[in-house]
């Protein structure tokens, strides 16, 4: 039986009044984290202004969980679902003009991460002050290094998900491709699969003048870098989505010297994971085999933790775009196409059901315009009560669902 008093608790009106009448304490802890950006796994400060919110509200949690991350809980026993917010900052120089501008030289909250964790506070704070009418427990987690660093892998490695154990997570990232008081999502791939790679091409350094005496990994790399586009255009279905992009090239430091060697960088790109593994296998196979054409040898290596695509699952999304409709209005809950961004809340829903959501936050007339990680991004903060109210009735619906 769902009780009477469990559904007027949480009725999507009634929450997101109480989210908006929270809205300033929810601005200032978003401020508050948005003036100390910090970077994977050294959230520390990040980590102390949010228990001491936590604590202010007099909700429990354990810490450290990988590192710098927090799992705090409201309610008791089962069923359980988690709601997610990742907290690390970016090495980027803040160039937005907002009174609140970064504290920490050379890095940024330019990923919304910071209103990630202020919406999951806000949440808490709400569904704190209806612990009793809550059918199970919500889990809090607030998760260190997802730009990088497998955060997410970490925080289930250290049991977040266990005891009790989590039958549905939800997690949400602010979207600046969508306006403000709307959100979308959709069922099935939502994410991609992503993989960060160096190749070392190795040659014989030398005169510049006398390239006869050395083997020049410049122009072996050269070719590898046009010859790894062949595998998107020629042997992947075009009706498949996957990307191959060389991002840093790193060689040399004179006109007149052949280097020794070459370092090309970049990341690949699938909806899947095993779409991901023929993309690394190919960029193996081409770069050593172009590398041995120019007389060079090409070593190719990933650098840190391949994170899976998101896959949202299909019930957890039909409940969540309910939930949104409740909350915003159904024009503005849309279906939207998956995107070749990667997400660490994949490790979750790799282990548990559950669905990712983008929470829209743009809004010309506040400034928020820009794309993630760029240095003039902003984030309209009147979507910030719109996503804690989200976070709380995903949780109580949530909760509803596994009870029934
Ligand atoms: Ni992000």
């Amino acid at each position: 039986m769902v009780d009477s008093t469990s559904r007027a608790s949480f009725d999507a009106k009634r929450i997101l009044a109480e989210s908006q009448r929270a809205a300033p304490w929810i601005t200032d802890a978003r401020r508050a984290l948005h003036q100390c950006p910090e970077l994977m796994y050294q959230e520390f400060e990040t980590s102390e202004i949010i228990r001491s919110r936590l604590d202010e509200l007099g909700i429990a949690y354990r810490h450290p969980v990988a590192t710098t991350g927090i799992c705090a809980w409201v309610g008791r026993g089962e069923p359980c679902v988690a709601l997610r917010a990742d907290i690390d900052g970016l090495p980027i120089t803040e160039d937005a003009d907002v009174p609140f501008r970064s504290r920490n030289r050379g890095k940024m909250h330019a990923c919304g991460h910071d209103a990630h964790a202020a919406m999951l506070l806000g949440a808490a704070r709400l569904l704190k002050e209806r612990e009793s009418s809550l059918r199970g427990t919500v889990k809090l987690l607030f998760q260190p290094a997802e730009e990088g660093g497998a955060g997410g892998l970490r925080m289930c490695e250290e049991g977040v998900l266990r005891d009790p154990d989590v039958g549905r997570i939800f997690g949400m990232h602010v979207w600046p491709m969508l306006p403000t008081g709307t959100v979308g999502g959709r069922a099935g791939t939502f994410m991609a699969a992503t993989g960060f790679f160096r190749i070392t091409v190795a040659g014989k350094g030398g005169h510049a003048a006398m390239p006869h005496y050395a083997v020049d990994p410049v122009l072996a790399a050269s070719h590898v870098v046009t010859s790894l586009q062949s595998i998107i255009a020629r042997e992947i279905d075009p009706l498949a989505s996957g990307v191959v992009s060389v991002t840093a090239v790193h060689g040399g430091d004179a006109c007149n010297v052949i280097p020794e060697s070459v370092t090309l960088r970049g990341t690949l790109r699938s909806l899947s994971s095993a779409g991901l593994h023929y993309l690394q296998q190919r960029v193996r196979e081409i770069a050593s085999s172009v590398a041995a054409a120019h007389r060079c040898q090409a070593e190719f290596a990933g650098i840190d933790t391949d994170y899976p695509a998101v896959v949202n699952e299909s019930e957890s999304w039909h409940a969540a775009r309910q939930v949104a409709e409740s909350l915003v209005g159904e024009p503005n809950v849309a279906e939207i196409p998956p995107v070749m961004g990667g997400e660490d809340f994949a490790f979750y829903t790799d282990r548990v059901p559950g669905c990712f959501l983008a929470l829209g936050i743009h809004s010309a007339e506040s400034g928020a315009v820009h794309s993630v990680h760029h240095p003039k991004f902003q984030v309209d903060e009147r979507a910030l009560p719109i996503g804690t109210a989200l976070h709380v009735l995903l949780a109580a619906r949530a909760l509803d669902d596994l009870t029934a």
